[in-house]
């Protein structure tokens, strides 16, 4: 398998409806496809790791280089592995914020301005502090034991991580509707989204 992480610029700043219909369309393609990964996003900036059978990859990877909705395009990190990180994502997803940031003790220190593509790729260990906490499996061969012995918290642990990709993208689909209403624009299609969001906000 190979995972790749890159980083980018919007070329125009992306709506929440934008950010919607990305993560959709990655929902829909990625299992079919066998990509797992995570994309994170702000500041104009997005830093997406996918990972999956090479030429698979490799194929997705061209065409989200050459897609224009972003640009300043740089691979930072390609490795061959064995193993998913973001095996529960077909797109796991994070608008980060100052409070995210206070909350990852590794991470305080770090200015939310400089989520940008000349500092991330300068600083590698940032990039992974900030990746890491979505992995399936926790890179600290500690954690990973103690995860081991008790399934309890390794549940736990995605019973949350899934409440706030919920809240993410909640938060993401009320904006697209204000945004929408703000302009005139709401129409029937974002009624079915919240349909759709109150059923599976419901089930848990
Ligand atoms: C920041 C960013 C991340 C993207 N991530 C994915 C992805 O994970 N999977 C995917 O299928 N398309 C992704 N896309 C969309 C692709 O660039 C491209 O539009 C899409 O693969 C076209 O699919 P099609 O040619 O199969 O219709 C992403 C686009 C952007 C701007």
């Amino acid at each position: 398998m190979l995972r790749v992480t890159y980083l980018s610029r919007e070329s125009d700043a992306f709506s929440a409806r934008a950010l919607i219909d990305l993560l959709e369309h990655c929902k829909l393609r990625n299992p079919a496809q066998g990509v797992t990964g995570m994309l994170i996003y702000a500041n104009g900036t997005f830093l997406q790791t996918l990972e999956g059978e090479p030429n698979t990859v490799e194929t997705l990877l061209g065409k989200i280089e050459r897609d224009g909705r972003h640009r300043e395009f740089q691979v930072i990190n390609r490795e061959s592995t064995a193993t998913r990180l973001y095996e529960n994502w077909s797109m796991g997803f994070e608008r980060l914020t100052e409070a995210a940031l206070q909350e990852i003790p590794a991470l305080r220190a770090f200015q939310l301005e400089n989520f940008n593509p000349e500092f991330l790729s300068v600083h590698p260990t940032i990039v992974e502090n900030l990746l890491e906490r979505h992995r399936s499996v926790h890179w600290d061969p500690l954690i990973r034991e103690i995860d081991a012995r008790d399934q309890f918290i390794d549940e736990l642990r995605r019973a949350l991580v899934n409440a706030s990709q919920r809240n993410e993208q909640a938060l993401l689909l009320i904006e697209s509707v204000i945004e929408a209403s703000a302009e005139g624009k709401l129409t029937g299609n974002h009624l079915q989204l919240c349909r759709r969001m109150v059923e599976t906000l419901r089930k848990r």
